[in-house]
């Protein structure tokens, strides 16, 4: 069975980027211990696009479902869900869109979300030494 990729694609306006960063820097260790986690990167937008790309990677659909729906990412989602308005924590398919009224310090900093699922169908690493 192939890995699958699991991207979470978060609109941030220029002026809450930095805010983002620290949110996700802070909330370091949510994901890694979860069964079946592979990867995780937060991506930044250079030039192309302005969207934020939060890179997971999963050993199953079923592994990535059962995080979704464990304490560990309600609670580290908890309030970007409660901000968004939407009845639930960010299930992938119904997840809410966060409105991002007022840019301050407390809402959430991405003013809209969407949820990219891919299987890897090839995957190289560096040469190992030895
Ligand atoms: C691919 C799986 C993921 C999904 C479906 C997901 C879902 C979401 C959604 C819908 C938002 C936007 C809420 C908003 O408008 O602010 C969000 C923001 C966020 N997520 Fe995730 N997430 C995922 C992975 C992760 C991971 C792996 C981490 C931590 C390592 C994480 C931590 C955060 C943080 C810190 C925010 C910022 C909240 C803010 O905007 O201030 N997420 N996520």
């Amino acid at each position: 069975m192939p890995s699958v990729v699991k991207i979470n694609v978060l609109t941030v306006p220029e002026e809450m980027r930095r805010e983002l960063e620290k949110r996700f820097a802070s909330r370091a260790g949510m994901v890694e211990s979860a069964d079946g986690f592979e990867w995780f990167e937060l991506l930044r937008p250079v030039e192309g696009s302005d969207r934020y790309l939060v890179y997971t990677r999963w050993r199953s659909e079923e592994d990535f479902r059962r995080w979704q729906e464990s304490r560990a990412f309600q609670a580290g989602h908890a309030q970007a869900a409660a901000e968004a308005g939407a009845q639930g924590h960010g299930h992938g398919q119904t997840q809410g869109h966060g409105h991002g009224h007022g840019h301050g310090q407390g809402g959430p900093a991405a003013t809209d979300s969407e949820l990219w699922t891919f299987e890897v169908v090839e995957s190289t690493g560096p040469k190992q030494d030895g």
